[in-house]
């Protein structure tokens, strides 16, 4: 099973969601083996590590982002990712407009799979306060905890890439 994570910059959101995801993944579904990576829409911050505050704020509570680095969305992880999930609706536009057809199906809205978080979206913390970072943390926490389940109840995967596929 192969997870990509998604955002704008690479070096906020989806890394977070990248470390917490597979700490989760770890602790709830030992037995799956998984593959998860991250990646930006936009180039902006390639190379760089994860934001200070992001790597700070996701250090208090345990996740060791300091060996991320950032990268673009590549045309190969269209075929390599069984799910590709971003961050909020601008991401997943565009991804939608550079997903070959037959990918589509496996690009989702990440916290689809935090319903009880009332929101869609991971909002942006770049340009804000300390506080949008922990707000990051509370949802990609919820929303990592959702998707393990949703693996376990093989909810999360379109059927074609499922683990009874082909
Ligand atoms: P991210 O946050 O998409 O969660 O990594 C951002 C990082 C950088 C920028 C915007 C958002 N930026 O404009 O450089």
């Amino acid at each position: 099973m192969k997870i990509l994570f998604v955002c704008l910059g690479n070096i906020c959101r989806s890394p977070t969601a990248e470390a917490v995801f597979r700490a989760t993944a770890a602790r709830e579904l030992p037995e799956l083996a998984l593959t998860v990576d991250s990646a930006g829409t936009a180039g902006f911050h390639v190379g760089e590590p994860p934001d200070r505050r992001t790597r700070e704020a996701a250090a208090r509570r345990g996740y060791d982002l300091s060996g991320l680095r950032a990268r673009v969305v590549a045309p190969r992880d269209f075929e390599t990712f069984d799910l590709i999930l971003a961050m909020d609706r601008q991401n997943l536009r565009t991804l939608e407009g550079r997903a070959p057809a037959d990918a589509r199906e496996r690009l989702r809205l990440f916290l689809e799979f935090a319903p009880q978080s009332g929101m869609l979206e991971v909002p942006d913390p770049y340009y804000g306060g300390e506080n949008g970072f922990e707000h990051v943390l509370d949802l990609i926490e919820q929303a990592a905890l959702g998707l393990c389940a949703a693996l376990r109840a093989g909810e999360a995967v379109p059927q074609t890439r499922g683990p009874h596929a082909g």
